[in-house]
This record gives structure tokens, C-alpha cells and sequence, in this order.
């Protein structure tokens, strides 16, 4: 199966099994705008729980707050939004179609990228286990032509999108001889910038009403409460505020279903620091935040770093998380150095001081922020891409099993009496409200006991314990686990225990504060 094909299909699964829905769906939808469904919110709520307790619960120094998504305008033209969040766009005159210029070159880049993998597969067929694939790059002409050219296109562009040369970013485009994905034609307009922010009229009459915006980062919603927050938390430096909230963005290629939404939610930490140490705590927060990624256990090779070239126009270092997508490597997660420039800036804005006393220097100063900012739905996708398996049985059959880390399953067990007689049901529910309490539980007694165990392999559920006769005999139950289909006998009074070691956050909290 292709890689796109199991994109394909995972589209559908999320969707045959209630995880997310097409927003507006009975009036045709409407573009990258996505509901959840009731496995789907359970999903992102436990990945939410998995990040806020990291942060706020295993550090001391770090609180989390709730700010209101609608703000002052000005906040915005503090935080260079309303001058800069600007992506560059360019049209197609002949299909009509328009696109981010910037991801057509990356596009393009991924496509040479390809050709550079053919070229090592084509050299590990002939060299066998002598293969030296470092040493193959290094060598091989037709690598070397190719790696040369994406060097090339690289600096262009980076050059280009830093001095906001929009005509140098279309020749590029016409030199690399890119082609419109629908139309087949190199018939583009000039680049354009086009902002991101969706406004909106607060008040009661048009004639009063103000230009508000809809937060493009929840970020902004931290940086306006820091003093707020430090006075009131009495919280001294390095300190963090955490956020998890909706942010919107109008972006113009909106698609890869929720890898790139209009509407999404992001979980965010500014970490504020003495002036100078920045670059520090932009390592530390680098290396903490690819082991709380690395933990779930998704395999440590679908991670890696990308360190920015392009900086924002608030950063002094910045690098994404990237994941294996079934799209290839993006961006889950982005640490950046945000030096002073937000609470400088708002400190102009508003003609408020945002300044901290150190005493343990006897200075003032704006603190240096480090922030750590991931997207919910990004995440989803992560996990769902990640878990998604078909798997031949030894039996012949087949098998569709979402293998989502046990920590963030949406429903954690299933309740199955084996026939829906003989008291079974009545045992099965008394064992289900006894666990209800702790665990998100479902019951299902309809259809074989086969079919039942499929509908929760797909569905992720770690553990089905079936209820039988031999439960009524000696209160014990078979629990059977997802990945490895065994199944254990044990006693009703084992079960809490055997589902916490595995769905419980503690194992994993444990390693993070190592
Ligand atoms: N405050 C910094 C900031 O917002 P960003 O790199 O623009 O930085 C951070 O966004 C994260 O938010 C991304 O790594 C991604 O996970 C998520 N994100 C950004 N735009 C998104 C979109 N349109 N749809 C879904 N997630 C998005």
C-alpha cells in the first residue's frame, strides 16, 4: 500500500469510527474546518492532559492559564501581525488555482529529495552489505548534482523570503520550471503577500464597532498577563505560563486534512529568562520536549530536529519537531527563541512597564522568552497516523487496529459478556461500573465475541475483558490485550491494577523528570 493510500484510508477510518468529521458536513462542508467526534474528543483530550500535566503538574515553575481568544487590536500590531503574519501567494491564471509560493518550491525541493532516494536505493541494491550510504552521497555524481541544486534553490529562497523579494521568489519559481499540479501550465501571476488574520466587528452598531482579530497564536494571550501572572504567582525567573487554546489562520493551502486547518487549537509555553541565557534554556527546552514526544513510543527514528534558517521576525533561534507524516517529515511542534521582542514591544505599545526585578542581581529587565508551541490537531494526526495498522491474523483473517499508546486511547477497556444470558450481562455491567469511575469504559454484548474484539482493535481500546461462565464460578475474566491478541485469566480484583500500569501517565512522567 502506498503511503498516500493509507492516508486515504485513515481519512475514512477516522471518520467510519466517530474520531472526525468534515465540519458543516449535510451542507457540503466547509474547507479545512474539522469536528470531532466522540472518539475524537476523547483523543485530544487526553493528548491535552498528557501535555498540560508535563508542564504544569511536573514543573514547579510553570503555571497555566485561560485567556480570552477575543483581545485589544493593538496587541496585534504589537506583536507585528498585522505587518508581518503574511504568507506569499501566486495564482495560476489558467486553472484559476491559487498557492503559497513557498510551498511550491518546498515541493519541488521534496521532489528532488525523491530522486536522491532512488539514486541510494538504486547503490544499496548494487553494493549490498558493503553499502556505505554516508560515503554514497558523499561520492556519487548524480547525488551531488542533485543536492547541489536543492543547496541552490535553499539559499534563493531563504534569501528572497527574508528580504521580502517577491519578484526574485517568482523568478525562482520560473527557473526551477514548476508547473501548476492541475492546470500543467507555467502561466503564474506575481507573488503577492496576503495576510492571515481573520477580522471581525466587535460592538453593538456597525458605525461604533471596532476591527478585532481572531487570535492567529494563543501565545499573545501569555505575554499581555505576564506581570499579571508573576506578581499574583509571586513566581520568579526562569518562569513558564502554559496555554491550550483555539487559534485561527486563513491560510491559503489549507489541506492534508487536519495537518493544515483554518480553525485549529495549539498548547503553548512561553518560558521566561535572564537576557543572555536564552540559548541555553532554547537547548534544554529542545531536549525535553523530543523525549516527552519520544515516550509514547512511536519509534524514535520518525523524529527529527529542523533547525530554521528563515527566522521569524521574533526569533534568535528556532527548530521545528518534525514526524514521519504519511506525507513525509513536517512540523508538529516549533521551539523558539523569542528573544525580548513581544514584551518589549508590548511594553511600547501599551506605555506599561513589563519589566522583572531580579534580586538576586538588583536588576530590572524584560525577561528573554523561550516557547514551546504544538498544534492539538497536529498531534491527532500524529497518533492516528502513527497507530493505524492492517494486519494479516494467522487465521487468514485481517485486522485493522489502531495501536494508539494505551496513555491516550480514547476508550481504555470494553466489557463483553460472552452470551447475553445466564446473568452474564448483570456480572459484566457490575464489573463495568466498578472500573467507570477511573477509566473511560464501553460495554458491548451485540454480535460475536470476534467481531466485538475487531470493532475495539479499530477503535484503539487496549483491553476487552470478557465476561463467561467461569466468571460466575470464580470471579475471575479473560483480559485481552490489543497488540499482542493474548489473553490472560485473572481475578475481578486484578483488573484495576493491570489496566493502570499500562494507561496511567506515572511510567512515562517518570522517565520525562529523569
Ligand atoms: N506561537 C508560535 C506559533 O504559533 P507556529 O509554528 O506558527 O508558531 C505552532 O505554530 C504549531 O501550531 C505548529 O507546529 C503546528 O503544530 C500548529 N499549527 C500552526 N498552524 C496550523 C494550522 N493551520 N493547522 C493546524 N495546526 C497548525
Amino acid at each position: 500500500m502506498t503511503q498516500e493510500d493509507l492516508f486515504k484510508k485513515l481519512i475514512a477510518h477516522s471518520k467510519e469510527y466517530g474520531f472526525i468529521f468534515q465540519s458543516s458536513e449535510i451542507y457540503d462542508g466547509l474547507s479545512a474546518v474539522y469536528d470531532y467526534g466522540q472518539l475524537g474528543a476523547e483523543l485530544k483530550n487526553n493528548i491535552k492532559k498528557y501535555w498540560w500535566e508535563a508542564m504544569v503538574r511536573l514543573n514547579d515553575n510553570i503555571v497555566g492559564i485561560d485567556s480570552a481568544i477575543f483581545m485589544h487590536p493593538r496587541i496585534w500590531e504589537a506583536s507585528g501581525h498585522i505587518g508581518a503574519f503574511n504568507d506569499p501567494l501566486i495564482d495560476n491564471k489558467d486553472s484559476k488555482k491559487r498557492y503559497r509560493a513557498d510551498v511550491l518550491l518546498e515541493e519541488h525541493i521534496a521532489k528532488i529529495e525523491e530522486k536522491i532516494e532512488k539514486e541510494v536505493e538504486k547503490g544499496r541494491k548494487k553494493f549490498a552489505e558493503n553499502f556505505d550510504e554516508a560515503k554514497f552521497k558523499e561520492t556519487n555524481p548524480n547525488v551531488i548534482r542533485h543536492q547541489n541544486k536543492i543547496a541552490d534553490i535553499q539559499n534563493r529562497m531563504n534569501s528572497a523570503l527574508n528580504s521580502n523579494d517577491l519578484d526574485a521568489l517568482k523568478q525562482l519559481i520560473l527557473d526551477c520550471e514548476i508547473v501548476c499540479p492541475v492546470s500543467g501550465t507555467r502561466n503564474w501571476t506575481d507573488v503577492r503577500q496576503f495576510n492571515l488574520m481573520f477580522s471581525l466587528q466587535m460592538g453593538s452598531t456597525a458605525e461604533g464597532a471596532n476591527t478585532i482579530y481572531l487570535r492567529p497564536e494563543t501565545a499573545q494571550g501569555i505575554f499581555v498577563n505576564f506581570l499579571n501572572v508573576q506578581k499574583t504567582g509571586r513566581m520568579k525567573i526562569p518562569f513558564g505560563i502554559a496555554q491550550t487554546g483555539k487559534a485561527f489562520r486563513n491560510e491559503i493551502v489549507a489541506r492534508q486534512f487536519i495537518f493544515r486547518m483554518r480553525e485549529f487549537e495549539q498548547m503553548e509555553m512561553q518560558f521566561f529568562v535572564r537576557p543572555g541565557e536564552e540559548l541555553k534554556w532554547f537547548e534544554q527546552w529542545k531536549t525535553n520536549r523530543m523525549k516527552w514526544h519520544k515516550l509514547l513510543g512511536l519509534g524514535d527514528e520518525n523524529y527529527r530536529f529542523h533547525d530554521h534558517e528563515k527566522l521569524a521576525h521574533y526569533a534568535n533561534a528556532a527548530t521545528d519537531i518534525e514526524f514521519h507524516f504519511p506525507f513525509g517529515f513536517k512540523e508538529v511542534e516549533g521551539i523558539h527563541s523569542r528573544t525580548d521582542f513581544d514584551l518589549g514591544n508590548h511594553q511600547k505599545y501599551s506605555g506599561k512597564k513589563l519589566q522583572y526585578f531580579d534580586s538576586e542581581t538588583g536588576e530590572s529587565y524584560v525577561p528573554y522568552v523561550i516557547e514551546t508551541s504544538i498544534g492539538v490537531d497536529r498531534m491527532t494526526l500524529l497518533i492516528l497516523s502513527a497507530a493505524y495498522r492492517e494486519e494479516q491474523l494467522a487465521d487468514g483473517e485481517q485486522r485493522i487496529v489502531l495501536r494508539i499508546p494505551p496513555v491516550l486511547a480514547p476508550v481504555k477497556l470494553a466489557v463483553l459478556p460472552l452470551l447475553k444470558k445466564d446473568g452474564l450481562p448483570e456480572k459484566a455491567r457490575e464489573i463495568l461500573n466498578a472500573l467507570k469511575c477511573d477509566f473511560y469504559c464501553q460495554y458491548d454484548e451485540k454480535d460475536s465475541i470476534g467481531k466485538r474484539y475487531r470493532r475495539q482493535d479499530a477503535i484503539g481500546t487496549p483491553f476487552c475483558i470478557t465476561v463467561d461462565h467461569k466468571t460466575m464460578e470464580d470471579n475471575t475474566v479473560t483480559v485481552r490485550h490489543r497488540d499482542s491478541m493474548e489473553q490472560q485469566r485473572v481475578a475481578i480484583s486484578k483488573i484495576h491494577e493491570i489496566i493502570c500500569e499500562q494507561v496511567s501517565f506515572k511510567n512515562i512522567f517518570e522517565q520525562l523528570m529523569m
